[in-house]
């Protein structure tokens, strides 16, 4: 039993030790009318994350791309297909990260709501997008976009990238690749074509429904493990619940 745990541990410990900050793979260019509630999270005015559109005033994105940092040095543009001009840019006023985020050491629970100092103006480039209800089913053709590299530990792109993938099957994925995945996450992979670096944060759309945020992966692009997303129907009640929390709070949450 107790080699068992040993065995468990170290083989988490080396599925995380190459799980390095990464970046889309093998995708290609997209105005942001076609993803508009894409946004880029910012630390002191140079992107690092995605974040998604929730309402006017509330965002979501991963909570490793947040949490540790003030929110003050954190900015978010949306409505612009190119990270480092145009559309609108908004301070953030806090946020809160998912309590159970790295309990006990994996990346389950990679979800936190921004809420913005000023509330955005929607227009054909800046809208909001609604919450998955149910997780999708394997083979189903999702999109993913965002600003981040281009390939593993290449740089990222100042234009907007988008690119579709087929959602895995959790047991395939399980079993064939991440031995530390848990269900509130669900895999995406086709070959040569990935999140990577700097896309973090950022959606996973099907059907017109936000069902995942990027997450991790080993790699990008990597021939046997697939890019891994927050499961939003999963996450859904914590995301429900943090975001009446966050329009009610006045100042910065741990
Ligand atoms: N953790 C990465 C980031 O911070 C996202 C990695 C996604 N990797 C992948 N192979 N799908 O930007």
């Amino acid at each position: 039993m107790y080699i068992q745990w040993i065995v468990l541990f170290a083989s988490f410990g080396q599925i995380f030790a190459g799980w390095t900050p990464e970046r889309i793979v093998g995708g290609q260019s997209v105005k942001i009318s076609s993803v508009p509630w894409q946004a880029s999270l910012q630390v002191w005015g140079e992107h690092d994350c995605g974040a998604v559109i929730y309402s006017k005033q509330v965002l979501i994105t991963a909570a490793h791309c947040v949490v540790g940092r003030l929110p003050s040095i954190l900015t978010v543009r949306v409505g612009s297909s190119l990270w480092n001009s145009g559309g609108q840019l908004v301070n953030v006023s806090h946020y809160i990260a998912h309590e159970n985020y790295h309990l006990p050491a994996n990346e389950s629970n990679d979800v936190a709501v921004i809420r913005l100092q000023k509330p955005l103006r929607f227009n054909k480039n800046v809208k909001p997008i609604p919450l998955a209800t149910t997780s999708p089913a394997s083979g189903s053709l999702a999109i993913v976009s965002g600003w981040g590299s281009t390939g593993w530990q290449m740089a990222g792109s100042t234009n907007l990238l988008v690119v579709k993938l087929p959602i895995i099957d959790y047991e395939s994925c399980l079993k064939t690749a991440y031995q530390g995945i848990t269900d509130d996450m669900i895999c995406a992979a086709a070959p040569g074509k990935d999140s990577c670096s700097g896309d973090s944060g950022g959606p996973l759309v099907f059907g017109d429904q936000l069902v995942g945020i990027v997450s991790f992966g080993r790699d990008c692009a990597h021939p046997t493990y697939p890019g891994v997303y927050a499961d939003v129907a999963k996450l859904r009640p914590w995301l429900l619940q943090a975001i009446k929390r966050i329009q009610q709070a006045k100042q910065h949450i741990k």
